[in-house]
């Protein structure tokens, strides 16, 4: 089991607490809202038959949202629990929206999509090689002129995280985890971490996305006071 299929397990626990989304709070209060809804608005309504994908798309509250603004909506997801959650939050509310057991890293096509959206799945995926090759992907997927809409964590300076956490230098954060896959495990002293999260400096992710191809048209970095708290980094990009 690859380190980035852990999310299932949480979503099986959220379907039978009753839960309809990954916040637990409202489905429709989701927390890329307020940046999605500024990024649509500045992309402008889509044409007819203009095809979106949402990597990570969980019990869909974004491809929801797209879908309900006119786009023909994929989202994606490698929890079969989520993507069945999402199937049925969307016929609740009588949208037409299609969902898909696909790992992210898997992904195959070219020139499919008008716009590709992330809400906090990148930073689930840890690895360079990984990122490099999902960065690819998402540029593949796009037609010429395709938007990418992403908000990742991003690093406070005075970062602090709980002690069964570890931040690397590389701003891999590991978490103290004694099951997992041996491949994806790092033996600290007497301790094992498990890959959880990629957190990296808003300037590095900046870099990232035009290391990829990508033509930066809007980035904000959203900042939290306490180091305890993540940065939100978020961009609108082009394939060009
Ligand atoms: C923080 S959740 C966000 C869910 C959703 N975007 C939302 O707004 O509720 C991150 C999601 O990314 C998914 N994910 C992580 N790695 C993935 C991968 N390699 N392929 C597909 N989905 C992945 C997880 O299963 C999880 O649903």
């Amino acid at each position: 089991m690859k380190y980035y299929e852990g999310h299932e397990h949480a979503y099986q626990k959220l379907e039978a607490a009753g839960h309809d989304c990954w916040d637990k709070t409202a489905f429709d209060a989701f927390y890329m809202r307020p940046f999605l809804e500024a990024a649509l608005k500045r992309l402008g309504p889509p044409g007819a038959s203009e095809r979106s994908l949402e990597i990570g798309c969980g019990t869909g509250p974004i491809t929801c949202l797209l879908a309900e603004r006119g786009y023909d909506a994929l989202g994606v997801d490698i929890s079969a629990t989520a993507v069945r959650m999402a199937a049925k939050n969307a016929a609740a509310r009588k949208l037409k929206a299609e969902f898909k057991v696909q790992d992210v890293l898997k992904m195959e096509g070219e020139a499919l999509f008008d716009l590709i959206v992330d809400g906090h799945c990148l930073h689930c995926i840890v690895f360079n090689e990984e990122r490099a090759s999902l960065y690819a992907a998402l540029l593949r997927l796009l037609k010429p002129g395709g938007a990418l809409v992403m908000e990742t964590m991003a690093r406070h300076p005075d970062v602090r995280f709980d002690k069964a956490f570890l931040l690397d230098e590389k701003g891999v954060l590991w978490l103290h985890f004694p099951k997992g896959n041996p491949e994806d495990l790092k033996r600290i002293g007497d301790n094992l971490y498990h890959p959880n999260r990629r957190i990296l400096r808003d300037v590095e992710l900046s870099a990232e996305l035009r290391r990829a191809g990508f033509a930066i048209e809007f980035e904000h970095t959203e900042k939290q006071e306490k180091a305890e708290e993540t940065w939100l980094y978020q961009a609108i990009a082009r394939k060009t």
